[in-house]
């Protein structure tokens, strides 16, 4: 796969129009993650009701990759229950990209900065 194969239009997209930009006042799971390899980061933030992710939303600034993974992943998040956050796999958020990352391990860590993110919140 050429290096230029990973971005995808609707990866432009997301890019270009991210869904689920913001911040969550009150939040009850927040974590920053910093990509150490470039800088960029990534702020997420859960808000759970009935055991279960009511909102999900992040911040942050950082390539297409990174900000694609961010919109599908906080989207992936609504709805499911907030004790089996740890059981979420770094494949459950490649599956969701659509893109094969695994002769890429630059644009991996891209990719997983908002699982990252999620591991660090469920941490604290
Ligand atoms: Fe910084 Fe991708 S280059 S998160």
């Amino acid at each position: 796969m050429a290096s230029e194969d990973v971005y995808r239009d609707f990866i432009i997209e997301l890019y270009k129009n991210p869904q689920n930009f913001g911040k969550i006042e009150g939040a009850d799971f927040h974590a920053k993650m910093h990509n150490t390899a470039c800088g960029d980061v990534i702020e997420l933030f859960l808000k759970v009701a009935g055991g279960t992710i009511e909102d999900a939303k992040f911040l942050g600034k950082g390539c297409a990759i990174s900000q694609a993974s961010a919109s599908l992943f906080t989207g992936y998040l609504k709805g499911r229950k907030a004790d089996a956050l740890e059981k979420i796999r770094k494949e459950d958020v490649l599956a969701l990209l659509k893109i094969d990352l695994s002769r890429n391990p630059t644009r991996m860590k891209c990719a997983l900065l908002p699982l990252d993110a999620l591991r660090k919140a469920i941490k604290k």
